[in-house]
């Protein structure tokens, strides 16, 4: 079908594709009329009117029909266009409160993810250079609201296949709601520029039974052995700090630990040695001491988000990586 084509994503996955496919294909049928329509009448009038055939220009004087006819029919139309949108739009700002609660943080640049219970997803595409299979799932046929925090730009959470978008702006609350309809995965993507790394915030949202979400949702998390606690710790900051000696947006964490720094303070550069004291301030304080050859005001403070116990693991997996 037609309309099968022209559809800017063909996956319909959530209870909001109605509303806004209906207002883009009215809106996307009325254009498509007059850009036909116009066309079609301004070749006509240009052979029907060329001075070949009007050799005298004449004068036309005002048509009070004319006038009320093209005032009234456009004000129909475009209020038509507005009335599918705004029945679109409408049960998006209207959040059932039998919603399932999920805090999205997106930041430079991955999303994390926490659900009720405290389980927390992480999807940092470009860890380590690997694409992550870390998803976002969500049950079938439950509202979901999400709630979008950032601590850094704005980003933009976007699911097409669901045709939900929403900015993600640090120090206001923005949230949204939807419900999945149809298991399977969709793309997630940031739908807002925000730095170097923007293409790599995407990943997905897997939407499974409800009896397969309780059983990912409930079961304990599975540890991989072989992954230094700290390094867990950490992996939310991989996206700009290496862990192999490759230069990102930060410096390295490989060699950090107990290295001769040359950093700038307030503009004053001397040298220090990288130990704890310095680690967490660099991770609190982030703009206090910044390393030479690095950019200040790239990094948003991270206080509160490590136990004291997280930051012994930070440091012991620093020294592993020497
Ligand atoms: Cu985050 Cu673009």
């Amino acid at each position: 079908m037609l309309l099968n084509l022209l559809t800017p994503n063909p996956d319909y996955a959530s209870n909001f594709v109605e509303g806004v496919d209906m207002a883009f294909y009215v809106i996307l049928g009325i254009s498509a009329f007059f850009l036909i329509g116009i066309t079609v009448a301004m070749i006509y009038f240009v052979y029907k009117y060329s001075r070949e055939k009007n050799p005298k220009a004449g004068n036309v004087q005002d048509n009070m029909k004319l006038e009320i006819l093209w005032t009234v029919i456009p004000t129909i139309l475009v209020m038509g266009m507005f009335y599918y949108g705004w029945t679109g739009w409408k049960n998006m700002e209207n959040f059932p409160k039998d919603a399932m609660q999920v805090e999205v943080t997106g930041r430079m640049w991955s999303w994390q993810f926490t659900y009720p219970n405290k389980k927390q997803v992480l999807i940092a595409t470009k860890v380590e250079g690997k694409p992550q299979e870390k998803m976002f799932v969500l049950p079938v046929n439950k509202p979901v609201t999400l709630h979008l925090y950032s601590p850094d730009v704005i980003h933009a959470f976007y699911v097409p296949a669901f045709r939900v978008k929403q900015d993600v702006t640090p120090g206001v609350k923005n949230k949204m709601w939807f419900t999945p309809t149809k298991i399977g995965e969709y793309d997630l993507y940031c739908a807002e520029y925000c730095g170097r790394d923007h293409s790599g915030m995407i990943g997905k949202v897997k939407v499974v039974s409800q009896a397969d979400f309780d059983k990912w949702y409930n079961a304990k998390e599975v540890v991989n052995k072989d992954e230094h606690p700290g390094y867990t710790a950490l992996k939310m900051c991989i996206g700009c700090h290496s862990t192999d000696g490759t230069k990102k947006v930060g410096p390295s964490f490989k060699g950090l630990f107990g290295s001769e720094r040359t950093v700038s303070t307030k503009g004053d550069e001397h040298t220090l040695t990288a130990d704890k004291a310095y680690i967490i301030n660099s991770i609190e304080n982030p703009n206090a001491d910044i390393s030479k050859g690095f950019k200040g005001g790239m990094m948003t403070s991270y206080k509160g988000q490590f136990t004291e116990k997280q930051y012994n693991d930070i440091i012991d997996y620093l020294k592993t990586i020497k």
